[in-house]
């Protein structure tokens, strides 16, 4: 069985979909970890609810970004961690961690890339009046949102459509598919 790692900074509703849809390790990984960059996530009180060991550490503490993950890292190596998973991490990764974990990091982005990338990209879209947005999922690169996508979905912006309504729809798309994607994703690391 792998063990993922999965890394948030807030809400973590991608985290928590994740763990339901994997009950009882029935997607055939293990989250063996949440690793969390802010004291206030939410995503800390789900997985105190779910029992999933978490490492907060702030990056405040450390005088480079390369020297916070250096840090993460020894933890990631002393649990056994075979993939990460990125749901809400609001860090961009360092050349040192994605070679260390490479091809071996994905994810999640609220658009249909290479469209909107960036932090805002749900409100990108809905501002931009475009008919479709989406969801992907890809590995990650050094490049930010660039890196081979491994599955995306479209979601149609309808004309009745507020932002609010356009992000709880891309969300329940993103519950569904990345738990899925993850999976197949682990089955498939050598
Ligand atoms: C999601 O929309 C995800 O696509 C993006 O950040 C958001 C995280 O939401 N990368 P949550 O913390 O999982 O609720």
């Amino acid at each position: 069985m792998r063990n993922i790692a999965v890394f948030c900074s807030g809400n973590g509703s991608n985290f928590e979909a994740i763990l339901k849809a994997n009950k009882n390790n029935r997607l055939g990984f293990r989250v063996a970890l949440m690793v969390c960059d802010n004291p206030k996530a939410f995503a800390l009180q789900r997985a105190s609810k779910h029992n999933i060991p978490t490492v907060l550490i702030s990056p405040k503490l450390f005088e480079s970004r390369e020297e916070y993950e250096k840090f993460i890292v020894r933890i990631l190596k002393s649990q056994g961690i075979d993939a990460l998973v990125l749901a809400g991490f609001m860090r961009i990764l360092t050349p040192y961690l994605i070679k260390t974990y490479k091809n071996r990091i994905v994810n999640i982005h609220p658009s249909y890339l290479p469209a909107f990338k960036g932090a805002h990209a749900i409100k990108d879209a809905f501002e931009s009046r475009v008919s479709t947005t989406g969801v992907s999922v890809h590995i990650v690169t050094d490049k930010l949102d660039s890196g081979k996508i491994l599955k995306q979905q479209k979601i149609k912006i309808s004309a009745k459509d507020t932002l609010e309504s356009l992000e709880k729809r891309i969300h329940a798309v993103e519950h569904k598919l990345y738990p899925q994607v993850i999976a197949k994703f682990v089955r498939h690391l050598n």
